[in-house]
């Protein structure tokens, strides 16, 4: 087996993390004491997205999507998913989840919006070769057990010169580092900082790529047009509420001292956790 293999190897099961997000969607946290008001609630999510996630718009290009069929995987709460109804494409939105269907169905419908969306798998698209003009997918494929079964999907159903625009956690980062001392040094665990994340960070077996191996992922698509940058991001900054997980008193103050303007400026982008990859199929 290869370093890559070994480091790699999916440790989850497709189910566990299904579960994982029915039990609570992505995104919906900041907003869960709004949850009765709807209208506040869906506004509330959009706002600290954009604010946390500031890259997003200027990666995703919602706007240049116009009359262009857009295939966006793992909608999540839909925020990105609205970006590009909005900007007239012809959208089409899968997850593994009920909930995230659920709710971005709601979206639509509160919007007067029209768009497809159903339940799916990354790994297992159920669409024609060809089909779509952009593959978006944020902060979903290292969650998927076969990431690189993923990628030969988007691969797969987009048209030749069709975009992929994808954001993978990046290794090493400074997040993966404070997963490392607070799950493993901590405990007395000397266990390699990819396997703590896979135990420890939200769905089950949470996969983490090098930039390198971020093109590896990639390498069928046209390597002149490849894209790839890191961000420090909210699990680098603690910027934003933690899971349940992460809710003892040691957490809550950690992150009320945590040096985040310290990281931003000696740290900085080249170990954080976000990873944006864009490319194109030839
Ligand atoms: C961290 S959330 C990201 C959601 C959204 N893209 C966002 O940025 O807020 C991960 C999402 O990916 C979905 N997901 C995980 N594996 C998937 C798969 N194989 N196919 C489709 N969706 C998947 C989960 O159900 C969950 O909604």
């Amino acid at each position: 087996m290869t370093e890559f293999a070994e480091l790699q190897a999916p440790t989850a099961s497709k189910e566990s993390v299904r579960s994982h997000w029915e039990a609570e969607t992505c995104g919906v946290r900041p907003a869960a004491t709004l949850a009765a008001d709807r209208a506040a609630f869906f506004a509330e999510i959009e706002h600290v997205r954009y604010q946390l996630d500031w890259m997003i718009p200027q990666f995703a290009k919602f706007s240049e999507a116009h009359g262009k069929r857009v295939l966006e995987v793992g909608i999540g709460a839909g925020t990105d998913f609205m970006g590009w109804v909005r900007a007239g494409a012809e959208a089409h939105g899968i997850d593994l989840t009920d909930a995230a269907i659920r709710l971005v169905g709601e979206r639509l419908a509160m919007e007067g919006a029209n768009a497809q969306i159903a339940r799916g798998d990354a790994e297992n698209l159920e669409y024609p070769n060809g089909y779509f003009d952009i593959y978006y997918s944020w902060g979903v494929l290292h969650h998927t057990p076969n990431t690189e079964r993923a990628i030969s999907e988007a691969w797969r159903v987009l048209k030749p010169g069709g975009q992929l625009k994808i954001m993978l956690y990046h290794y090493p980062s400074v997040s993966a580092g404070l997963v490392w001392l607070a799950q493993g040094l901590a405990k007395g665990k000397l266990v390699s900082p990819r396997s703590l994340y896979a135990a420890n960070v939200e769905s089950p077996g949470t996969r983490l790529f090098t930039r390198r191996e971020g093109r590896e992922l990639i390498s069928a698509f046209s390597q002149d047009s490849v894209e790839i940058r890191t961000h420090l991001g909210s699990g680098d900054l603690l910027d934003f509420p933690l899971s349940g997980r992460y809710q003892g008193r040691t957490w809550q103050t950690l992150q009320k001292i945590y040096p985040s303007r310290l990281i931003k400026l000696l740290v900085g982008d080249r170990f954080g956790t976000v990873m944006t990859i864009a490319a194109r199929k030839q």
